[in-house]
């Protein structure tokens, strides 16, 4: 039987998968089982951001392999510690401190947590607890159930009914929406500094600006998730230094390890250490396979690479812009450095379709919206290959109307 049936026949079916089976990857390309080469504009959605098969993130990988796989959490072990240093010392500065969990859900549901426990130990003027958590509508947090009912977007909620208590969802970049959610229970807010799964919107740098004025006000806690957004997509390393606004704690995953699983929280500070002995823990979590990538990923984000991603993203938006101007079913270009979103009047799924068969990977997270997130890697070639392909499906798009 063939690996497509396979999959089809012994896996629970939750994913809609892509009519290609993936062999080999190398930088910015993949080939299937037939040979086809494809330019990969979606890096496993924004997890290879250094390529597929990254020669100096394969090799840490490979000599901590040689070393152990596992030695539990009771132990101590160098790369956690490598990883987690690297990290505090590239956001926060001395003091901050890290989590290590596995997928950006995990890293969310421990911010949660410790935001729960923030509320127990910074009650209302009555002494009660806090513990509302504010999101926003169109977010995107994962798929625990405590992340999904933090999510806002009713569409996850249908299944898993009665949600975990005490999410309200603001407006996305409304400040006033936020304001008249906050009351004496309120805690936190949880926000994505640029909305990908809901169909790639940026936050406004004001609006990111209110809401750390409004945490302040309140002593609410202000939580980043970048775990699509951070790792150097915006052309910084993390997205709020790209906005200029310091969150109280950030969580990452996806490409922090460039390919094995792995997420962080980080906090500040004042919130360092408000997780005690036995409050929160993971078998798996900062896997030392996992973190020795993570601190070779952190190592090769160097400024000039930073600096590279803003450039390549520069050289993508102009190509947009220009199948713009010959095409009117391009409504609108959203980006921050190489997180790019283009709204269509027509089927995102076409324009995807159309590309996968000339070899181009890209995806459409909403019904009319294109999502690209190539890898940091890509050349000029690879873009002017994209523009190329993009232009061809909108024109045949037309053709059809
Ligand atoms: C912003 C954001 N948060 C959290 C998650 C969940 O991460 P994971 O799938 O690693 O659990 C995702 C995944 O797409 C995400 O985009």
């Amino acid at each position: 039987m063939d690996t497509k049936c396979e999959v089809n026949n012994y896996l629970m079916q939750t994913y809609k998968r892509t009519d290609i089976v993936v062999k080999k990857g190398k930088g910015q390309y993949l080939w299937d089982e037939d040979g086809k080469k494809y330019t990969d504009f979606f890096s496993g959605i924004s997890v290879c951001n250094l390529g597929h098969c990254n020669p100096v993130v394969n090799s840490a990988i490979k000599k901590q392999l040689d070393c152990f796989l596992h030695v539990s959490n009771l132990y101590y072990v160098k790369p956690q510690a490598d990883l987690a240093k690297e990290l505090v010392n590239r956001s926060f500065g001395k003091g901050a401190k890290v989590f290590l969990a596995n997928s950006g859900s995990e890293a969310n549901e421990g911010a949660i947590k410790m935001a729960r426990k923030f509320g127990k130990e910074n009650k209302t003027k009555n002494n009660k607890d806090r513990y509302e958590i504010i999101t926003f509508k169109n977010s995107f947090h994962g798929r625990t159930l405590a992340t999904l009912s933090a999510t806002g977007q009713e569409k996850f909620h249908k299944i898993i009914t009665p949600l975990v208590e005490k999410f309200v969802y603001a407006e996305f970049n409304d400040i006033n929406s936020v304001k008249k959610l906050i009351n004496e229970k309120t805690v936190a807010i949880m926000v994505e500094p640029f909305q990908c799964e809901g169909g790639m919107i940026p936050a406004k740098k004001d609006f990111l600006k209110e809401l750390r004025q409004l945490c302040d006000k309140h002593n609410l806690l202000l939580i980043f998730d970048e775990v699509q957004c951070g790792m150097g997509r915006t052309g910084k390393l993390f997205a709020w230094q790209y906005y200029g606004v310091k969150p109280d704690i950030f969580t990452l995953a996806k490409s922090l390890a460039n390919g094995l699983p792995l997420g962080a929280i980080v906090a500040n500070k004042k919130l360092a250490n408000l997780f005690v002995l036995g409050d929160h823990g993971s078998t798996f979590g900062g896997n030392p396979i996992s973190c020795a990538a993570g601190f070779a990923v952190l190592k090769l984000m160097t400024p000039k690479l930073l600096k590279e991603v803003s450039d390549k993203s520069k050289y993508f938006i102009k190509g947009i812009n220009e199948l713009k101007k010959k095409y009117s079913s391009i409504k609108e270009i959203r980006n921050v450095g190489l997180l790019v979103g283009v709204e269509l009047d027509l089927p995102a799924k076409d324009i995807v379709e159309f590309c996968l068969n000339k070899g181009l990977l890209i995806n459409g997270p909403k019904e009319h919206v294109l999502r690209f997130l190539p890898s940091f890697v890509i050349t000029k070639k690879d873009i002017d290959f994209t523009i190329k392909i993009l232009g061809e499906a909108f024109k045949c798009q037309m053709l059809k109307k």
